[in-house]
């Protein structure tokens, strides 16, 4: 009989086995995928600090792998806040394992994505990763070369070094080799600066490929979002675990000084009234709470109706300005229009949705809209055809609107959140949520609507046009022959009226 052995594996060993649902399919996708982590991690650090980002990326090329795949070392240099040397260790050679864990808008949500990249490099090329930082311009530097114990899931430090930090440097450099392809990846990775520069439009982007070649995305202005704050639990959003976690940490010794303080948009009147209304004593004891009693208090949490829906402090949208700014910047076009919606829930998490609808210019017409996705300002580039603003863009009846896919049209959806519906780690595409849904619907409309008087003015224009041109063709031949009609000799000067008339055309009306 064959006989069955049960085996307990780390997180880093589950990664590694299941490097796909993490985005490292393959060469291509991950060296893709390795260059977005990294920039993110960069983005995300100078936001945290409000320093608009300066990030430099190299991907340089060492050697053969085999026949299609190369091997590259990739180098991700940024001015954000740093890592204080006791995290570094821990932060790049330990999957799951952040300081983002938190009810906060930011594009790093997993504790995962620096780390796969670390970890495919590794196990690929069998090298280590060297990361250095610093995190004040009066701190030191630290150097550290780490590798993964995958199956412990701990980090292996190789090498430390403190250097004196004499021009007064802030930020961290992370570099290490990977296999990849980058011929392949090229046109995604190109597209994927060119969005970010989009959404991120106070960010300078430099990137240096394997040829040499120099990609520059400078940056349209400096003002910056403000930064997003962190927020409390929802009482929508609780599930029994959360409230347990809470009942343990709280310094609070009654039920309403525990509502109060530990959740999203509870006041003093709200509390009172919620705890009337589920028959809890305002003085009892939290840690006194029986497993049913919390079971209980999860389900009345959810029945009362009167708790304020979740404030947007929290998030950090682009902004209708700057999304505008970003979407001139990288797609000229000849309109643009932008809307952002206010801010809605699904389950307890904030989100607020942006659109902007974008014609002409250099956006390509080809046969289709040319849609642009992005979640807490990262641009989403893989597994289009599932994402919920792919489903709501093709369920838009666009004829009302007199728009037709293949007009050069463009259209960008951003959503920001706490915790944006992710359908995989690898933040691809997001999950089809009724609310989200319907907050895209309203947005979109908003803009077709303004696209639409856009369009019927050209329109409106274009006739004029035309009709002044007919006008100035024939204006010469209707003097010529009515001169000759009246048995004149000499033609009326038309040049004055056909000045005129070309000037009105080129105005536009
Ligand atoms: N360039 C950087 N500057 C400052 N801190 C960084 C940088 N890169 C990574 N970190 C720190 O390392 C932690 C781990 O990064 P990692 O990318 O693995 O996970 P994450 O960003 O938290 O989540 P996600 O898996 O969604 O990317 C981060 O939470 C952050 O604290
Ligand atoms: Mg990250």
């Amino acid at each position: 009989m064959a006989q069955i052995t049960f085996e307990e594996i780390s997180a880093s060993d589950f990664f590694y086995r299941n490097r796909d649902i993490a985005g490292f399919t393959n060469p291509t996708r991950a060296i893709f995928a390795a260059i977005r982590e990294l920039v993110e991690n960069s983005l995300d650090a100078a936001e945290s600090i409000k320093v608009p980002p300066d990030i430099y990326v190299r991907l340089s090329f060492e050697g053969e792998a085999s026949q299609e795949t190369q091997i590259y070392k990739l180098r991700v240099e940024d001015n954000g806040c740093g890592i204080p040397p006791r995290h570094i260790p821990s932060a790049f050679g330990q999957v799951l394992y952040g300081s983002k864990y938190k009810l906060k808008q930011q594009r790093g949500t997993f504790g995962l994505g620096g780390k796969m990249a670390i970890l495919y490099g590794q196990i690929t090329t069998h090298q280590p990763a060297t990361i250095i930082s610093s995190t004040s311009p009066s701190s030191k530097i630290y150097m550290y070369k780490l590798m993964i114990d995958i199956q412990r899931n701990r980090p292996i430090i190789l090498d430390r070094k403190v250097f004196l930090n004499k021009e007064g440097w802030r930020g961290t450099v992370v570099e290490f080799s990977l296999e990849g392809d980058y011929l392949r990846a090229m046109p995604k990775i190109l597209e994927y600066f060119k969005q970010t520069a989009m959404v991120n439009p106070y960010a300078n982007i430099t990137f240096v490929d394997p040829k040499g070649r120099l990609y520059k995305f400078v940056r349209a202005t400096t003002i910056m979002p403000d930064p997003p704050k962190e927020t409390l639990p929802h009482p929508y959003g609780v599930d029994v675990e959360l409230l347990q976690r809470l009942i343990q940490i709280t310094p609070y010794n009654n039920m309403l000084e525990f509502l109060k303080n530990h959740f999203h948009r509870v006041g003093e009147i709200t509390a009172n009234k919620f705890l009337e209304f589920s028959g809890i004593s305002p003085s009892k004891n939290p840690k006194k709470l029986s497993h049913e009693e919390i079971v209980k208090l999860m389900q009345m949490l959810k029945k009362f109706k009167e708790f304020l829906p979740p404030d947007a402090s929290c998030l950090s949208p682009l902004g209708e300005e700057l999304l505008k700014t970003g979407v001139l910047k990288e797609l000229k076009p000849e309109f643009v229009a932008v809307h952002q919606r206010k801010p809605a829930t699904y389950a307890g998490h904030p989100f607020i949705v942006e659109v902007a609808i974008a014609y002409g210019g250099e956006i390509p017409q080809r046969g289709g809209f040319v849609i642009y996705r992005f979640a807490n300002r990262i641009p989403l580039l893989y597994d289009e055809a599932s994402d919920v603003s792919v489903k709501v863009i093709n369920a838009v009846n666009w004829r009302r609107y007199k728009v037709s896919p293949d007009m050069p049209i463009a259209i960008v959806v951003h959503i920001c959140s706490t915790k944006v519906p992710y359908k995989t780690v690898g933040k691809e595409f997001i999950a089809d949520r009724p609310e989200v849904r319907r907050e895209i619907a309203n947005g979109l409309r908003e803009v077709a609507r303004q696209l639409q008087r856009f369009l019927t003015r050209r329109e409106h224009v274009d006739r004029e046009r035309k009709r002044l041109g007919v006008f100035g063709k024939y204006l010469p031949k209707i003097a010529e022959f009515s001169t000759k009609l009246a048995g004149r000799e000499k033609p009326p000067d038309i040049e004055k009226l056909l000045r005129s008339v070309r000037r009105f055309g080129a105005e536009g009306v």
